[in-house]
């Protein structure tokens, strides 16, 4: 690698960003609270996902001091449907840790950042480039793809290498988001637009054969096929939701009574057995559609049965509510769960 076309490199994409940038709404402040909360939801998140939660979240924990103070079920509401809810709580555990240790305000010092919850080194590296304008890489996915291409390089040390010395002389809050960008829209995973890249001259792996040569950044995934049935347990205008334990993953969301299967058959009948010990009646359950989902390495086939109970019992247990349907939305849910009961909406709509 040559390190002489650092400061080509460093001028062609900054002058691309500038004219090609979206206009997103962290990019237009300098709050590095509301970077935090930008940059956290943008992990393993698409932008137009994360737009509408950004907002959100932001109008109801505007400052770092309110988000310290809320309720987590409160945090993860505002979460619900976003996925890896660990976020959220980290989100807010970090805030208190803020609060209490730095006066309420982000720490600027990368070893500071990094002793707070769920801040590591891509977080910090983004919080300290982009809020603090200092000179700190910021290597998330997409420029793993970008640098590992551009230089035909495929792993740390020599990536991080190359991510350093390019920020250490330029506007590392634009040169960092430059890089992001150009992975996001144009350096993409499986069809590069190398014909509008500002970088194709520079470009190590480009070629009309192989465009998508060299660290392609995306490690293939590994797919495990799972089907999960859902029971949505009706009984008049209320429905059975169960709460998951603090410990497990998606800790605390509220979710459909379902089970995890390795078979494809039998799931009415699991989801009965699962059921059994509510010592709740139904009617024959009825399958009303079916959703799909992928969380990490699983790809969901979830079919959702209607159970409509004969009787309304008291819940079965601390973790299980009956809750109103015009309540649900008041709860975290998973995004499963959420999927499911649109499926229950168009249902009730086709049979009303
Ligand atoms: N992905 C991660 N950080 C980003 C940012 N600041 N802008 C756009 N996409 C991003």
């Amino acid at each position: 690698m040559s390190a002489k076309n650092f400061p080509v490199i460093r001028r062609k994409l900054l002058g691309w960003y500038k004219k090609n940038k979206r206009d997103l709404p962290w990019r237009r402040t300098r709050d590095p609270y509301a970077i935090w909360i930008a940059e956290t939801m943008l992990q393993q998140t698409q932008v137009k996902t994360v737009l509408p939660y950004y907002e959100r979240f932001l109008n109801t924990f505007p400052s770092v001091e309110s988000l310290a103070r809320a309720r987590l079920e409160r945090v993860l509401r505002l979460w619900s449907g976003l996925g890896y809810y660990r976020r959220a709580e980290n989100l807010k555990t970090a805030a208190r840790q803020v609060v209490r240790d730095h006066g309420g305000k982000l720490p600027r010092e990368y070893s500071q950042l990094r002793t707070l919850a769920g801040i590591g080194d891509y977080t910090a590296g983004a919080i300290l480039s982009i809020a603090f304008g200092k000179n700190y890489p910021a290597i998330d996915g997409n420029v793993r793809r970008v640098l590992g291409r551009l230089y035909a390089i495929a792993d740390d040390p020599a990536l991080r290498d190359v991510a350093i010395e390019l920020v250490r002389r330029t506007q590392p809050r634009e040169f960092n988001q430059a890089l992001m960008e150009l992975g996001a829209t144009v350096c993409t995973p499986r069809a590069p637009n190398c014909a509008a890249c500002p970088l194709k001259s520079e470009c190590l792996s480009r070629s009309a054969a192989r465009p998508t040569n060299h660290s392609d950044g995306v490690r293939a995934k590994y797919f495990t096929e799972v089907t999960w049935p859902l029971a949505i347990v009706r009984c008049g205008g209320k429905i059975l939701l169960h709460r998951r334990a603090a410990a497990a993953l998606l800790a605390r969301l509220w979710e459909l009574p379902g089970v995890e299967m390795t078979r494809r058959d039998g799931e009415a009948s699991a989801l009965r057995r699962q059921l059994r010990d509510l010592r709740v009646n139904f009617a024959k359950p009825r399958r009303i559609g079916d959703i799909r989902h992928s969380i990490t390495h699983r790809r969901i086939r979830a079919p959702v049965y209607l159970f409509d109970c004969t009787a309304l019992i008291a819940a079965p247990g601390p973790r299980w509510r009956w809750v109103p349907r015009r309540r649900v939305a008041h709860y975290p849910v998973s995004s499963m769960t959420k999927k499911a009961l649109a499926v229950l909406a168009a249902h009730e709509t086709r049979s009303a």
